[in-house]
């Protein structure tokens, strides 16, 4: 009775629970008046009849009004994102259950919504920031209203506090960008320079949003740097072209002593024979280049597929041995071969492993001093030493060197070994046949398996390259 009296009071500070009583109470009080007025009934007996209705109106609107206070102020808790889960609430009148089950289930309805929603724009943001390119909204004016991990990387943190036209000092690019805007077009490509911060070519998207996006966001620019992709088609052409004439100079050589052979020297037949050892030579040479281009190829062609097969390099060591001891005994060389006991199985392509093996052994062979040795050693090394240009694998490796005695290689020329067609001057010259494609060919066949090339050379102890695998891949 008390609780009911506090909560009444309470109750009373906020409400006008009790003027809207009294209000109710007013035509019973004059017909009460006209009562007694018309003497049809007592004064006392007035006043005791309109107390008790007073009390009886009390008693029943209370609980009434009091649960709807309660279920206002769940409400209100439930608008302003509190938690609601153990706010405790009575409620005896149907009335009141009824709206708080409807509030409720409008309430989860609209969590699960915001849920979806979430969940949908989070995932949107993830697929945009994983993009390679920078991508940016832009609002009516040309402001950035939202940018991509990439664009954010590539033009600072605070992207979206900039204006488009300050992104690029390119007319061409903002006058393409108005366009849009202007929707004097719907979709705008275009390349264009930039010399600041650095000189490149880029390729931009600019495309107007559909009417259905509701947002600020007008337009979408996507921007592509070609820079690169121009310097691999740079790479590229410059590879065929070289190529060509690599096997131009052969072919040009086979066919002018067809000439000759044809003509002035038809009837000479010790001249006959040279031209014909001299054309086997070449034709050798060519057939050498081709092979090698489509060895190239064909490495380039896998190169993103992780080699999967279990290689045991020192049988890969034997049959290159078993393959070269016969060129070795031409030179009176010898080729010796130093094995670490208990060594792991690699995971590796096999034959380009034993291909590297072979053309390192083969180089060896060709451009080490005669009557030398040549050693091939085998040992497990703690790591992949690191590359500059690319990420080598993490954990233990092998280490396969071949070495030769020999003159030492300047470190200008150490430098350029592995680039395609390189050959030293000294061995052009002394024609030791080669195409300058073997190193290139390990190098591509090394950087696929996420290894290492190193090359050392000294005058005392000759030539050493040295090959490091990953174990596992
Ligand atoms: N062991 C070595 N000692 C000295 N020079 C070498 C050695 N290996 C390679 N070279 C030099 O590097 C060049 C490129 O080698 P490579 O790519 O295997 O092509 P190729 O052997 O067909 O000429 C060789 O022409 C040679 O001048
Ligand atoms: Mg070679």
């Amino acid at each position: 009775m008390f609780k009911f009296g506090k909560k009444f009071l309470d109750f009373e500070k906020n409400n006008r629970f009790i003027q809207r009583v009294l209000f109710l109470s007013i035509p019973t009080a004059f017909i009460f008046i006209l009562l007694v007025a018309v003497d049809l009934m007592s004064m006392v007996m007035a006043i005791v009849s309109f107390t008790s209705i007073i009390i009886f109106n009390i008693i029943l609107l209370f609980p009434i009004t009091f649960e709807m206070q309660q279920v206002k102020k769940y409400i209100e808790n439930l608008a302003s994102g509190q938690n609601v889960e153990d706010y405790n609430m009575k409620l005896s009148e149907k009335d009141s259950q009824a709206i708080v089950e409807a509030v409720n289930a409008m309430h989860s309805f609209w969590a699960q919504k915001n849920d979806i929603l979430e969940a949908q724009t989070i995932s949107d943001t993830a697929v945009l920031d994983s993009l390679p390119d920078p991508i940016m909204m832009i609002d009516r004016s040309g402001n950035i209203l939202g940018a991509n991990l990439s664009a954010r990387t590539l033009f600072g943190k605070n992207i979206t506090n900039k204006n488009v036209d300050k992104l690029f000092n390119s007319n061409n690019f903002i006058e393409a960008v108005n366009r849009v805007l202007k929707k004097e077009s719907t979709s705008e490509n275009l390349i264009f320079y930039v010399k600041q911060p650095k000189s490149q070519k880029l390729y931009a998207h600019i495309k107007q949003l559909p009417w259905l996006s509701k947002g600020r966001a007008v337009a979408v620019i996507s921007i592509y740097d070609m820079t690169k992709a121009l310097k691999i088609e740079k790479m590229q052409s410059d590879f065929v072209a070289n190529a060509s004439h690599e096997l131009r100079t052969p072919l040009a050589i086979i066919s002018g002593f067809i000439e000759t052979l044809q003509t002035s020297a038809h009837d000479d037949e010790k001249a006959r024979d040279h031209f014909l050892a001299i054309m086997k030579d070449q034709a050798e040479y060519m057939s050498a280049l081709i092979e090698n281009l489509l060895s190239l190829s064909r490495i380039e062609l896998n190169q993103d597929q992780r080699p999967s097969e279990k290689a045991d390099v020192e049988k890969l060591i034997d049959e290159v041995k078993l393959a070269l001891d016969h060129k070795a005994q031409e030179r009176e060389m010898n080729i010796v071969v130093e094995k670490e006991a208990h060594l792991p199985e690699i995971t590796a392509d096999k034959a380009q492993v034993k291909q590297i093996i072979q053309n390192l052994t083969d180089n060896a062979l060709k451009y080490g001093t005669a009557k030398t040795d040549i050693t091939i050693s085998v040992h497990r090394a703690n790591h992949v030493p690191p590359s500059k240009s690319y990420k080598v694998a993490e954990g233990e490796a092998l280490a396969i060197s071949v070495n030769n005695k020999g003159h030492k290689i300047s470190p200008e020329d150490l430098a350029r070994l592995t680039e395609r067609f390189f050959r030293l001057q000294e061995h052009k010259d002394l024609n030791i046949k080669g195409t300058g494609l073997g190193l290139s060919i390990a190098k591509q066949i090394i950087l696929r398996h996420r290894g290492n090339l190193t090359v050392s050379s000294t005058t005392y102890q000759g030539t050493t390259f040295t090959i490091y695998l990953p174990v596992e891949q």
